[in-house]
C-alpha cells in the first residue's frame, strides 16, 4: 500500500520536474529520495503516543510511515513545488506546515505536507497517506546532522550545543537566502522564455487535439 503510493506521487514529481526543466532553464529539484518506516520505527512512535500497536491505530495515528524528501536549489523553488504538488489532481492535502517561513525554535527549517493518494488494490480503492518535505540542500545538511547529534545524546542534547546548532541553523538561513538572491537573476531572465514556450505548448496541443477530434469524429 505505502510503496504503491510512494512510486504514484514520485511519478508525479518526477513529472514536476522534467516540465519546469522544459519550461524554466534549470532543474528545482536537487534529488528526491523515499523511504517506509521502520516497524521498530513505528512501534516506538505509538509507545510514546502511549497507544497499543493495533493496524488501526498505526493507520490512523502515523502519518508518516511513507514519506518523501525533495531536495530543492533555492528557497522559492520550495514554495513552487509545494503549490504545483497541492494543486496537483489525484492528490489530496491534509495538512500543511510552513517551517521555512517560520522555523521551529531549535532551527529546524523545512516544508512539510501530508497528502493522500488513492492506491487501487484488488479489494478496492485506499487513501494512503505520505509526509512529503521539501527543503533546500542547505537546510537538508542541518536537518541531518542536526537528527545524527540528537541520537547520539539520546535527545539530551546539552545546553551549549543546542545554543551551537540554532547559530548554525542561523547561518544556514543567511546562506540560503543570499544563494536564493543569486539564483533570482537567473531566474528573472528566464521568465520570457517561459512565457514564450508556454504560448508554443498551447498552440501545439490545441492544434493537436482539434486534429485528434476530427479523425475521431470521421471514424
Ligand atoms: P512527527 O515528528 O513525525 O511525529 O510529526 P509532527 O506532528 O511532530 O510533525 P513535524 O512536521 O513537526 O515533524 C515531522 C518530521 O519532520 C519528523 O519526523 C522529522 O523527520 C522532521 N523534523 C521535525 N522537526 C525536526 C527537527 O527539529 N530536526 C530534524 N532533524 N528533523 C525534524
Ligand atoms: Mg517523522
Amino acid at each position: 500500500m505505502y510503496t504503491a503510493a510512494l512510486k504514484q506521487l514520485e511519478t508525479k514529481i518526477d513529472t514536476i520536474n522534467e516540465e519546469f526543466k522544459t519550461l524554466h532553464k534549470y532543474n528545482p529539484i536537487e534529488h528526491v529520495s523515499s523511504r517506509i518506516k521502520s516497524k521498530q520505527s513505528i512501534s516506538n512512535k505509538l509507545k510514546k503516543k502511549g497507544l497499543e500497536p493495533t493496524h488501526e491505530n498505526i493507520v490512523k495515528t502515523i502519518n508518516d510511515i511513507a514519506g518523501i524528501r525533495i531536495i530543492c536549489s533555492f528557497i522559492p523553488d520550495i514554495f513552487k513545488i509545494a503549490d504545483m504538488i497541492e494543486n496537483m489532481q489525484g492528490i489530496t492535502i491534509l495538512k500543511k506546515k510552513d517551517y521555512v517561513t517560520n522555523p521551529k525554535p531549535n532551527g529546524y527549517s523545512s516544508y512539510h505536507l501530508i497528502v493522500s493518494v488513492p492506491v487501487s488494490l484488488s479489494i478496492g480503492t485506499i487513501d494512503v497517506k505520505v509526509e512529503i518535505q521539501i527543503r533546500t540542500m542547505a537546510m537538508d545538511f542541518w536537518a541531518s546532522l542536526e537528527h545524527k547529534i540528537n541520537y547520539k545524546y539520546e535527545k539530551q542534547i546539552p545546553k551549549s550545543v543546542k545554543k551551537e546548532l540554532r547559530d548554525c541553523a542561523k547561518m544556514t538561513q543567511k546562506l540560503d537566502k543570499r544563494m536564493s538572491h543569486l539564483g533570482r537573476n537567473l531566474m528573472e531572465q528566464e521568465e520570457q522564455t517561459v512565457k514564450e514556450i508556454t504560448t508554443e505548448y498551447t498552440t501545439v496541443y490545441t492544434t493537436a487535439a482539434t486534429a485528434l477530434l476530427s479523425e475521431n469524429a470521421s471514424l
